[in-house]
């Protein structure tokens, strides 16, 4: 990679984010202003945590990226957003259920200062919500221009140098690509023509995003900006774009029990995945049509790290399931059990058994916090379009059409840390030396 001209992160930079009253935005957002106030530890965060090795092995240099890297400063930043429910965050955080009050009264006031502004949603889209703060329109085209204006004012409004968009809203229902989807001046007719069924909200607040210069996060499989019309679009308003769907648990645990087996040539006849999830999420995901839009996410993984073609003897015939059910006395405290059948010497089976028993947002919150540091580094060192480089934390890494997906933990990791090399003028590292 060339050298690249980092743009100062001076100034406020806004984050909006779409589904600001949901579980994951009211935990990021109570979370990073209880940091910010030296009050909570930022833990699941690679940006505020973790340490980059620069140089030679024997040259012991391992400061803390935060230190190195020029990322925005927590205290520049300004939250704001969208959602279907009217309540301010601190009403929010309350209903999640997913921190103790206690945690949540630490920043009270500034929660209870972030109202959501009126959604774009269509319930066709997301068929277990029944939204009443909600934006009214002629056309999907006009209902974008409205979140335009709204991009536009928050920034006025709050003096900020950058806006970063992130999606952290309900799953929507599984949709293919279409004709509508192949070019931007199709995309932009289909908005004129109100083409509802091609035409999602998600994909309504990626136009605005990146018709304003704001980079995009795709955290839920949605198709969204995962087709050719928004890559075109991020080329011509310069703008980064990622996703799809955080990778917090379950197939965070799979990117790194598979490429193990791979590695050491052990044999996989089966995966069998199940959840059980109690939270708004879930109850969304008990929908057969959002559950399908997750599910292709969830299941391309295992294919792609293992590649059957090439180890037809080890991976040629795998039975690989993933289940979601809601049930909820468990809240946001998802329990994923995974039970995978392998085969060693002599094709003799063996088992392993993981029960997780996490927390979804605690873990998606530090997720959201890097990647939107991260996508707005890329905005300033003029990186547009997909940034693969951030496949580290999604579960279906966007990637060009030319190119497999990465899925394996360890080698994004090594992707993501090489890429912030290059960005501050370091030697990237083979670790040979
Ligand atoms: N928590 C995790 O570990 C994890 C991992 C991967 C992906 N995700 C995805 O992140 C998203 C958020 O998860 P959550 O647990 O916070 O869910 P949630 O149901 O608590 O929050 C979603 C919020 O989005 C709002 N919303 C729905 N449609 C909207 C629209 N069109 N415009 C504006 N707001 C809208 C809802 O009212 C709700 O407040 C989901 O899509 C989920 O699948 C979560």
């Amino acid at each position: 990679m060339a050298k690249v001209e980092v743009k100062e992160a001076k100034g406020t930079l806004g984050v909006l984010i779409v589904g600001v009253g949901g579980a994951v935005s009211s935990t990021f957002i109570a979370g990073t202003l209880s940091v910010r106030k030296g009050i909570g530890q930022p833990i699941g965060s690679v940006t505020q945590l973790a340490t980059i090795r620069l140089g030679k092995r024997n040259e012991n240099r391992f400061p803390k990226i935060k230190d190195v890297v020029p990322l925005a400063d927590l205290n520049d930043i300004v939250f704001g957003g969208w959602d279907i429910f009217e309540e301010n965050i601190y009403a929010a955080a309350i209903h999640a259920e997913v921190l103790k009050k206690e945690d949540i009264d630490v920043v009270k006031d500034e929660l209870e200062a972030i109202s959501p502004m009126p959604a774009v949603f269509d319930r066709d889209f997301v068929k277990r919500l029944n939204g009443t703060y909600m934006k009214h329109g002629k056309s999907r085209w006009d209902l974008t221009e409205q979140l335009r204006e709204d991009i536009k004012r928050f920034k006025a409004d709050n003096g900020c140098d950058r806006i970063v968009v992130m999606w952290a809203a309900s799953t929507e229902i599984f949709i293919a690509p279409s004709s509508e989807h192949d070019s931007l001046a199709a995309f932009e007719q289909a908005m004129k023509d109100d083409c509802k069924a091609a035409i999602s909200p998600s994909m309504c607040y990626a136009y605005a995003a990146l018709s304003e210069g704001a980079p995009f996060i795709m955290g839920a499989p949605n198709l969204c900006v995962d087709i050719p019309a928004m890559w075109e679009l991020a080329e011509k308003t310069c703008t980064p774009i990622c996703g799809k769907d955080y990778k917090t648990g379950q197939t965070l645990i799979k990117t790194v029990l598979a490429p193990m087996l791979k590695t050491r040539m052990l044999g996989l006849e089966g995966w069998f995945s199940t959840n059980i999830l109690g939270n708004r999420d879930g109850e969304v995901l008990d929908d057969p049509d959002s559950f399908k839009t997750k599910e292709v996410s969830k299941l391309s993984v295992i294919d792609t790290i293992l590649q059957p073609e090439v180890y037809p003897e080890l991976y040629g015939n795998i039975y690989h399931k993933v289940r979601i059910n809601y049930y909820p006395p468990r809240k946001d405290n998802k329990e994923g059990w995974d039970n995978i059948d392998i085969i060693g010497w002599l094709n003799y089976p063996m088992q392993l058994k993981v029960d997780f028993l996490c927390r979804d947002s605690i873990l998606a919150a530090p997720l959201c916090l890097d990647l939107v540091l991260f996508a707005d580094l890329a905005l300033r060192c003029g990186f547009w379009g997909i940034q693969s480089w951030l496949s580290f934390y999604f579960k279906s890494p966007m990637h060009a059409p030319d190119r497999v997906p990465e899925h394996d933990l360890f080698i994004q990791h090594t992707i993501l840390k090489n890429t912030l090399r290059t960005i501050i003028g370091e030697p990237t590292l083979d670790y040979l030396e």
